[in-house]
């Protein structure tokens, strides 16, 4: 079966999909993205993801393409076609088909809007081989890394260096400071020297990652303590336990930094604990509404 996207109002089949060579997202990176997991047909943290979307489009002064609710019909209505339970839904949005010109299109064109959806495999049944190793690199992007913007390249290279060393993330620093910011496409955690889980706080510095916010909120209310305060290389590299969330990678443990063990080398009872809680949270979400 082909797959099916939604393209400017249009579903159409993905191989004869065409966006415009002066689209700006395709000129200039002048786009928003969001990427949602669909999990039993059900979408995970929508609302997060949805508001993230409005908040990144309202800062770079571009309009919804359309209502919520509208959006989130569309969004099923990709699933439907594609007959896709298990997925990543990804949409992005950018300003439009307009002469090149770095400043906005005067008067505003249409923003663009596409929809895919790619089949993964099912939600990992437990934690045992959901661990992974990562890499450490300086943070080269952008400084307001809160707006989820299709700009993506220091992201790439940091993915891809990971990749070349037999890891699946890079985890980013500020070489100015020595404090890590996140990964390549994750949230980093920690449970620090202290026992304390920790990730880092809320700034321009991050993305605002609706696995943390979603998985914070389950904590809050299993009576887990954790602290927004930003740490160190050095104290990721002796912490006892370290941990990636995100719509992709749930809550996965990082077993070895540069080649160096995490704490003991294996998920350790805190991520597993998260882990549960997390799978829990997926597996009860709401169906969605179309
Ligand atoms: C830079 C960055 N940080 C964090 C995340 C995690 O965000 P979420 O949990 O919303 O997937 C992502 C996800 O793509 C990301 O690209």
């Amino acid at each position: 079966m082909s797959r099916i996207a939604y393209v400017n109002g249009r579903y159409v089949d993905q191989r004869l999909a065409e966006v415009n060579i002066e689209d700006r997202g395709y000129q200039f990176g002048d786009g928003i993205y969001e990427v949602v997991h669909l999990h039993d047909a059900r979408f995970i943290d929508e609302d997060h993801h949805l508001a993230r979307l409005e908040r990144s489009l309202a800062e770079i002064r571009l309009p919804m393409p359309m209502p919520r609710a509208a959006l989130r019909h569309v969004l099923a209505e990709v699933a439907r076609r594609n007959r896709v339970t298990e997925g990543l839904l990804y949409m992005q949005v950018t300003r439009g088909v307009a002469r090149r010109d770095h400043a906005f299109p005067k008067p505003p064109v249409p923003p663009a809007l596409v929809i895919t959806v790619k089949r993964i495999p099912p939600y990992p049944a437990s934690v045992e081989g959901w661990g992974a190793k990562a890499i450490t690199l300086p943070d080269l992007r952008w400084a307001r890394r809160d707006i989820k913007s299709i700009n993506l390249l220091p992201n790439c290279l940091a993915r891809q260096a990971a990749r070349e060393q037999g890891a699946i993330e890079a985890i980013l620093y500020e070489e100015a400071t020595g404090m890590v910011t996140e990964g390549a496409a994750t949230t980093f955690w920690i449970v620090d020297a202290g026992g304390v889980i920790r990730t880092r706080e809320l700034d321009h510095v991050i993305l605002p990652g609706c696995t943390r916010a979603a998985l914070m909120a389950e904590m809050a209310q299993a009576g887990l303590r954790f602290e927004e305060r930003a740490f160190s290389l050095e104290e990721a590299r002796g912490a006892r336990e370290a941990f990636l969330t995100s719509a992709t990678s749930f809550v996965k443990p990082i077993l070895a930094l540069d080649g160096h063990p995490v704490g003991d080398g294996q998920a350790g009872p805190v991520v597993r604990r998260l882990f549960d809680l997390f799978a829990r949270h997926v597996k009860g979400a709401p169906r969605n509404a179309a």
